[in-house]
């Protein structure tokens, strides 16, 4: 999604600094970029379309400024075009948006009766205009800017620069993420912490209708009533390097092969010899989950589990529904949102609306200070560490693992220590396996099909995600039982059909449907953790058996490496695909 860098220093070019760090955010997905910088305090703004490299064709690096901030744009109003990327300026502001001012077409009217013109189709723009509209009546930026706090509805993080005030970079947000960066008579915005690793790991998380003013030297934080706010310094613990590529082409299969580490790097957190850094669970009868994609998925098979082995009822929504449909909780029940980011707009709104009903809940988030975890009454983190490819791949594995630990603290159980210590190891076989053979067998058809039963058919789910939006392939998931009702016509000659049973008790059934596909001409691959062998299957991929809280962590990685290499034969843009972003801050 959108992301922001900005710099105000003498010891670096502003222009190189916010270029470096709109590069490092290019995985969060976007289709613009733009920089705006001051140079002998006269503003320059350049935006293209496209990627950054667009962008830095036209720049250049030779000028010195002290001043700057950068954007990169995925369209929410207005098309991706150079005229619609930010910054939008106005009068004497210049400002980079992330998040969507819902008002706006309000705020517009008003602007366009007072004879402001608009070239773009953004919120954006108008938020600028309107900034310079209220600047016009009040010339003081600071209560400029908390006005906006009360007239913009929706959510904003913006890097603002004032032609009036060139000695200092200002920022506000509400809701959007936003972090003040320190340095040495320097300082930086930006959307996100990779952003700023390359040249500092200090930063300020600013909260929601807070204004910062930044010069290079001081960073002052103010509250809703101008009063100065002391902000704690927070350090982030990994490097830029540990967010790098390592050797492998793609991020994502570089994260892929983290996930041994991942794996035991979450059960470290939370078990040992007993449970550990886990919060009082027992008062709440009543679970509901709720995330977005993978997160969601993740949410399924933790259903399956505390519902057979706890004994919990649990109900799974996504958040864009959940947030506005009927929901029947009380106060035993405890609401866990899952969510690498933190920062996915819709799960945020159901905490929120959760929390006005003082229902509890838990987060299992990955980035750590995030305004999920924040705002939660208890959250468990994920240790994932920093996933950079916009398909997630650990961070889920490392939601799964959460999910199966919370399972084993609600039943108390430890037995399976032994067997957790061995699940590095069959990872990384699982990871090693060639399943180059069985993507050149499918990865040039147009529809791909996944089936399966109870948890694996939540597995499916999440396999025929990683498959469409990495390869574009069309892919859906069906419960095996499910696809003679409508969706078998849709089989034919070698319509590949992955079939997934890890399930001793409903390994007949769905090998029956299996069957049913395989006599229609489908390419069937199987995964199985059974040892059986039978002419209804074109491929068999043999996942180790173990018990079954632990057999999803296994069973998935086969699907998401397929998916990768069915990516990779179609020449896709496998940790950026087209239109999709890593962090989804609009609902
Ligand atoms: C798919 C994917 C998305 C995210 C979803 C939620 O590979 O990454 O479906 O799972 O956008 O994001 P978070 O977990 O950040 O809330």
């Amino acid at each position: 999604m959108c992301g922001i860098t900005g710099y105000i220093g003498k010891n670096n070019n502003a222009i190189k600094v916010v270029m470096d760090g709109l590069e490092s955010l290019e995985y969060r997905g976007y289709d613009s970029a733009g920089i705006a910088f001051i140079e002998n305090k006269n503003l320059n703004i350049i935006k293209e379309k496209g990627k950054i490299a667009n962008l830095k064709e036209n720049i250049n690096f030779d000028i010195q400024s002290n001043l700057a901030i950068g954007h990169t744009r995925w369209a929410t109003h207005g098309e991706p075009n150079k005229v619609n990327s930010h910054p939008h300026s106005s009068g004497k502001f210049t400002i980079v948006h992330n998040g969507i001012i819902e008002n706006y077409l309000e705020l517009k009217e008003e602007l366009l009766n007072n004879g402001y013109e608009f070239q773009s189709s953004t919120d954006t723009e108008v938020a600028v205009a309107y900034i310079n509209y209220l600047y016009e009546k009040d010339n003081n930026i600071l209560s400029v800017l908390n006005k906006v706090n009360d007239i913009f509805r929706g959510s904003y993080a913006f890097g603002i620069i004032c032609l009036d005030d060139l000695d200092n970079l200002y920022a506000l947000r509400k809701t959007s993420p936003l972090i003040i960066a320190k340095g040495d008579n320097e300082n930086y915005i930006a959307s996100d912490v990779p952003a700023i690793l390359k040249y500092t790991n200090k930063y300020i998380l600013l909260d929601d209708f807070e204004i910062a003013k930044i010069d290079e030297d001081n960073i002052t934080v103010y509250d809703k009533n101008l009063k100065e706010i002391n902000k704690e310094v927070l350090e982030f613990e990994g490097s830029l390097e540990s967010s790098m590529k390592g050797g492998y082409d793609h991020f994502m299969l570089k994260e892929i092969h983290e996930e041994p580490t991942v794996f035991k790097n979450t059960i470290d957190t939370y078990l040992d010899t007993d449970f550990k850094n886990i919060p009082d669970l027992s008062k709440y009868n009543k679970i509901h989950i709720v995330g977005c994609g993978s997160a969601y998925h993740a949410g399924l098979i933790g259903k399956y589990l505390i519902e057979k082995l706890a004994n919990i009822p649990v109900l799974v929504d996504i958040a864009s529904e959940y947030r506005y449909n009927k929901v029947f909780y009380d106060e035993k029940t405890l609401v866990i949102l899952i969510s690498q980011s933190g920062e996915t707009a819709d799960t945020l709104a159901v905490l929120r609306k959760v929390k006005e009903d003082n229902i509890d809940t838990l987060s299992i988030v990955n980035v750590v200070g995030s305004s999920i975890a924040r705002e939660s009454k208890y959250v468990m983190y994920t240790k994932a560490g920093c996933e950079i490819a916009v398909a997630t791949t650990k961070a889920y594995l490392a939601q799964l693992t959460t999910l199966i630990i919370l399972t084993m603290y609600l039943t108390n159980n430890k037995e399976l220590i032994d067997e957790i210590n061995n699940m590095p190891t069959l990872l990384e076989e699982m990871i090693n396996i060639d399943y180059k053979n069985i993507a050149l067998s499918i990865y040039e058809n147009k529809d791909i099909f996944f089936i399966g039963r109870s948890i694996d058919y939540a597995l499916c789910m999440e396999g025929s995600l990683k498959l469409k939006e990495i390869s574009y392939i069309n892919s859906s998931a069906y419960q095996a039982g499910e696809l003679k009702h409508g969706t078998i016509s849709l089989v034919e000659k070698d319509t590949p059909v992955i079939s997934i049973s890890t399930n001793e008790s409903l390994l007949e059934k769905t090998i029956s449907n299996t069957k049913e596909v395989k006599s229609r001409g489908a390419k069937v691959i199987f995964v199985t953790n059974n040892d059986i062998d039978g002419d209804f299957y074109d491929y068999k991929i043999l996942v180790p058996k173990v018990s079954e809280l632990l057999q999803p962590i296994l069973t998935i990685v086969p699907l998401q490496i397929l998916a990768y290499e069915v990516a990779k034969l179609n020449g896709c843009d496998i940790d950026k695909p087209r239109n999709l972003a890593k962090s989804v801050t609009v609902e």
